[in-house]
């Protein structure tokens, strides 16, 4: 049967870095409350017009540099993001034309923190069906347009950063264990509002009212953060050995979690009920904050350029969870 390898991955952040110290400069906050709460030091935001889809392009152009594919080598685009560059249609087509394509399927998918699993997820569903070989999966966001960045959106504002990142999946045939090995996803509305950016919505009568009304908070992210920490800490593990068990392996056998960077405090302490040792778990959120959709395939992209995984056999544990609510973990192992 065929598996799902990672064959390249590339990534791409805007040159703009915005430090806790330039936040401190246009709401209350502080550096020391940042990197005690959440470990983020700094973060990119675009400062010229960019959507998701421009920066999605750049890190698929390196990825499929690192192939060795072109663009018309790829027979399926997977595009996760939240922070889509209009209403529609979605950021994949509109990267597919930046990239020189113009009839490859695209497929967009919202999941928010998990896009890269539930993307991961289909890719290897259209890999065993047969439907395509090569897959380009790409999670790319662009928050800081869409946040509040007075005082009342602090507790939201300084955990997000813009940025993209891109996986070269191939399907190739073999009977060793390698590739996706496994992959448990979940979601609950029932805690939709827990996270979420309600205005502008299709469900109103009028979706934009008639002056737009930056003063509305529903035009800005609100988050329940404290909640999204506890939920966090307690469905990871969880999701985890779900995963592991899927896979029929345990978690010695994981050489590297590459997990969501939502906030340093969620995966150390995930670690420790795992009885993890540290330099098992990859972190990079004090460079970019939270880039959502982009966060596991950026860390995985350093993760690979650090040596830290990506060796044959080597095998890396995925897990998230975020917006929606959703949550995963997937185990990937190297070919
Ligand atoms: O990727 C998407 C999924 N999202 C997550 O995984 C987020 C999970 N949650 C978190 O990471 C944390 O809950 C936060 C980093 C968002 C907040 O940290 P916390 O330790 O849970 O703080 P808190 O919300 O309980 O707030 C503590 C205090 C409050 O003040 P009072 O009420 O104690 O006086 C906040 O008003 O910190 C205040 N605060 C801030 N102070 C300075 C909230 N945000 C800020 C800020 N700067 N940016």
């Amino acid at each position: 049967m065929k598996k799902t390898t990672i064959r390249s991955t590339g990534m791409f952040v805007p040159p703009n870095v915005v430090t806790n110290h330039d936040l401190e400069k246009i709401m209350d906050t502080s550096d020391e409350w940042i990197r005690q709460r959440t470990g983020i030091t700094q973060r990119y935001w675009i400062n010229e017009e960019c959507g998701a889809s421009d920066l999605g392009a750049e890190a698929a152009k390196m990825a499929l540099a690192d192939a060795g594919w072109k663009p018309e080598d790829v027979d399926f685009i997977i595009f996760a993001t939240l922070s889509p560059d209009i209403m529609f249609p979605g950021s994949g087509c509109l990267m597919a034309a930046k990239l020189g394509l113009d009839k490859t399927p695209v497929l967009d998918i919202r999941q928010q923190c998990t896009g890269f699993l539930y993307g991961l997820a289909t890719a290897d569903a259209y890999i065993k069906s047969g439907l395509a070989s090569r897959v380009l999966l790409v999670g790319g966001e662009v928050h800081s347009s869409g946040l509040d960045k007075s005082t009342r959106g602090r507790d939201v504002t300084v955990i997000f950063g813009d940025g993209a990142a891109a996986v070269c999946l191939e399907g190739i045939e073999t009977d060793k264990k390698v590739g996706l090995l496994a992959s448990a996803l979940h979601a609950d509305g029932n805690h939709a509002d827990s996270l979420m950016t309600e205005l502008p919505a299709s469900r109103l009568l009028q979706r934009l009212p008639s002056g737009v009304a930056t003063d509305d908070p529903r035009y800005y992210p609100v988050m329940d953060g404290p909640a999204i920490f506890k939920k966090a800490v307690r469905m990871l593990p969880k999701v985890t050995n779900e995963a592991l068990k899927k896979a029929d392996i345990s978690l010695d056998e994981i050489d590297l979690v590459v997990p969501h960077q939502a906030n340093k405090r969620i995966n150390q302490a995930f670690g420790q009920f795992m009885k993890l040792d540290e330099s098992k778990i990859f972190h990079n959120i004090e460079k970019y904050g939270n880039t959502t959709a982009a966060s596991i395939p950026l860390a995985l992209h350093e993760a690979i350029a650090q040596e830290r995984v990506g060796r044959p056999g080597d095998t890396v544990l995925f897990v998230a969870l975020g917006a929606g609510l959703t949550w995963g973990a997937s185990i990937f192992r190297f070919f």
